[in-house]
């Protein structure tokens, strides 16, 4: 049986596609706070992604570095029935304007009525990464534009050799 869940450890949830220096950011500053915190990749999304799952668990890999307590996975199915499974008590999310606000408030709440053991916490995007989001990066990549200091290098390459690919 699964071990009941601690709020010593932390899910870190999303789509990261790809992870930017935002999502960098929110993993070292909650990676403090927690004993474990698992950064867990959403596997079926409807979203049509520019990256794997596998792409984008290799650009975390590559990015989230030098982190004793962090750890990779990837997930299917509902967030809590993962975090329980994990034990994690935590889920952990950026806040980056008031318009993340409502989605996040929805989610944070529907998953408290589905597991109420499992508390979401929420921490404010640094303010240089607040207006940063997976999507307006693949916008500007596609449409030829620099995203340097905005997403890690290694994912900079990525996005490049991506949007060479997608214009083929
Ligand atoms: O990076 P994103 O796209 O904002 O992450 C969204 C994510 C993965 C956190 C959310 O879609 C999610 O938790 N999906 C799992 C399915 C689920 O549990 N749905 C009910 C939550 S209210």
């Amino acid at each position: 049986m699964a071990a009941p869940p601690s709020s010593r450890i932390a899910i870190y949830p999303g789509s990261f596609d790809p992870i930017t220096n935002g999502h960098l950011d929110l993993i070292s500053r909650g990676s403090r706070m927690v004993e474990r915190l698992i950064v867990a990749v959403l596997r079926n999304q409807s979203k049509q992604p520019w990256f794997t799952v596998e792409e984008r668990l290799q650009m975390l890999a590559e990015t989230v570095t030098g982190y004793a307590n962090v750890e990779l996975a990837a997930f299917d199915g509902l967030l809590v029935d993962f975090a329980q499974a994990r034990g994690a008590g935590m889920i952990l999310r950026g806040i980056r304007a008031v318009s993340d606000y409502e989605l996040e408030w929805q989610m944070a709440l529907m998953n408290r009525r589905l597991r109420p053991g499992i508390e979401t916490v929420f921490l404010m995007a640094g303010e240089e990464y607040s207006f940063i989001s997976s999507h307006l990066v693949k916008e500007v990549a596609a449409l030829g534009g620099s995203v340097a200091g905005i997403v890690p290098r290694a994912v900079e390459e990525r996005l490049k050799r991506r949007v060479a690919e997608r214009s083929r």
